[in-house]
């Protein structure tokens, strides 16, 4: 199929990718030119890993433009803009931009929307421009984006008109995931529902993780275990931490409370799970300074920055949450990640090896090279927020979620 991808954002390049992949010549757009610019150029501005390979074995099917018109003569748009959540609701205004200059350069084309967008939307548009429009939200994770993409657990598709369903459901076909087909509404909030649930797992994790550190012989690791193991709670989303960061379930969760509000209903359960989340920082912060009393011209080196392993992305990170509130009790930072090489104010190293010797190293995201014994030269103290150590090899790490002798 010929297939335009409006948004070259995380979501628009991984999707573009993925169906160039499958055979689909792709038109990729996005008004920013210096993004299209660097695409052109092959840079990609987001570390995901195997993107940038996938991208570069089908080039020949794939075209960035920062002009609109170029979707004319596709047969499917799909609509991957940002919808930030302005002052806690959602800002619909490049979702409302991209669905409106797709109208005016091809009257044709089936507008389907992969944007996270709340539910009633996509009506409201179709009934503005005058053509039904599609909701194909969409579920992958960053670091995990082009496998999510391709074996997806479900392909939820909504809308009114059966043949522009039918033709979106081919386009997807090729991941043999289940298809459900219902209204826009339903799918809207499908994925509204999954974010809020999943970043409810989260912090209910994250709860008991708090109620472990006060029991004798506990560790959530192993009660999440045990949880995850009944096929009714399941094993995923389950590990304990310094809470949820990123472009999507902070903004989603807060974006559903809010809408829901404007409807009268109070989302008691989603609300909660945002004010555990917001009140991790504080907790990691606590648990730092029982270790080194005074904040105060210490040395703490910070494993992590960006909001989760496998990515540079740093949106609603919680590691620079943690480290600017470390910073404001006056402790010196130094910190390495990975992927992310620069942060302001912070010191920043190439690796591991090259950080100097400190009051406390702090592990704050799941990279898989944090598992490495060269931090255990760098400080005796090492605090686990992430659980990545194991504690076998490694028994005198401080983590997050279990009971500390010391307590
Ligand atoms: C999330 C959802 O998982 C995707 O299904 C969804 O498509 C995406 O949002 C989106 O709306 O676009 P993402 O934000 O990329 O994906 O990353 P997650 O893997 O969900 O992680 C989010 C945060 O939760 C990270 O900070 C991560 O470290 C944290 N997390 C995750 C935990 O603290 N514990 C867990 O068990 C899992």
């Amino acid at each position: 199929m010929r297939i335009a991808v409006v948004g070259m954002g995380f979501v628009g390049l991984v999707t573009a990718t993925v169906l160039a992949d499958r055979g689909n010549t792709v038109t990729c757009i996005d008004i920013n030119e210096k993004r299209i610019d660097w695409l052109k150029k092959g840079d990609l501005y987001i570390y995901e890993p195997l993107l940038r390979e996938l991208l570069l074995k089908n080039k020949t099917r794939v075209d960035f433009s920062s002009d609109y018109s170029n979707i004319k003569g596709n047969e499917v748009a799909f609509i991957c803009v940002p919808t930030p959540t302005v002052d806690g609701r959602i800002d619909l205004s490049y979702v409302r931009s991209a669905v409106l200059s797709a109208k005016s350069v091809d009257s044709d084309v089936i507008i389907t929307v992969k944007s996270t967008v709340v539910p009633g939307t996509a009506s409201a548009l179709s009934s503005h421009i005058g053509r039904d429009i599609v909701s194909n939200p969409e579920f992958l994770r960053e670091g995990n984006a082009i496998d999510d993409t391709i074996h997806p657990n479900r392909i939820v598709i909504g809308g009114k008109n059966s043949d522009y369903l039918e033709k979106v459901k081919r386009i997807w076909e090729f991941t043999g995931a289940p298809v459900i087909l219902t209204t826009n509404e339903n799918a809207e909030l499908i994925k509204y529902g999954s974010n809020s649930f999943l970043a409810t797992k989260i912090s209910f994790i994250n709860e008991i993780a708090n109620l472990c550190e006060n029991i004798p012989g506990t560790d959530v690791a192993t009660v999440a275990q045990g949880m995850g193991m009944d096929h009714r709670i399941g094993k995923d989303f389950l590990r304990a931490g310094i809470g949820f960061g990123g472009s999507c379930l902070p903004k989603d969760t807060t974006a559903l409370v809010s809408y829901a509000k404007e409807r009268g209903v109070e989302l008691k359960i989603i609300k909660s799970a945002i004010d555990v989340n917001n009140e991790r920082i504080e907790h990691a912060v606590e648990m730092i300074k029982k270790e080194l009393g005074n904040l105060n011209g210490k040395n703490v080196c910070v494993l992590g920055i960006s909001f989760k392993e496998d990515t540079n992305d740093v949106r609603e990170s919680k590691s620079l949450e943690l480290i600017n509130a470390l910073m404001s009790m006056g402790a010196k930072i130094q910190a390495y990640d990975p992927s992310v090489k620069e942060v302001d104010g912070v010191e920043m190293v190439g690796k591991i090896e090259e950080l100097t010797q400190c009051d406390c190293v702090v592990i704050a995201s799941e990279w898989k090279e944090f598992e490495t014994n060269a931090i255990y030269e760098k400080s005796k103290k090492v605090i686990d927020l992430k659980r990545v150590v194991n504690i076998q090899t490694h028994p005198t790490v401080l983590r997050i979620g279990a009971y500390n002798a010391k307590d």
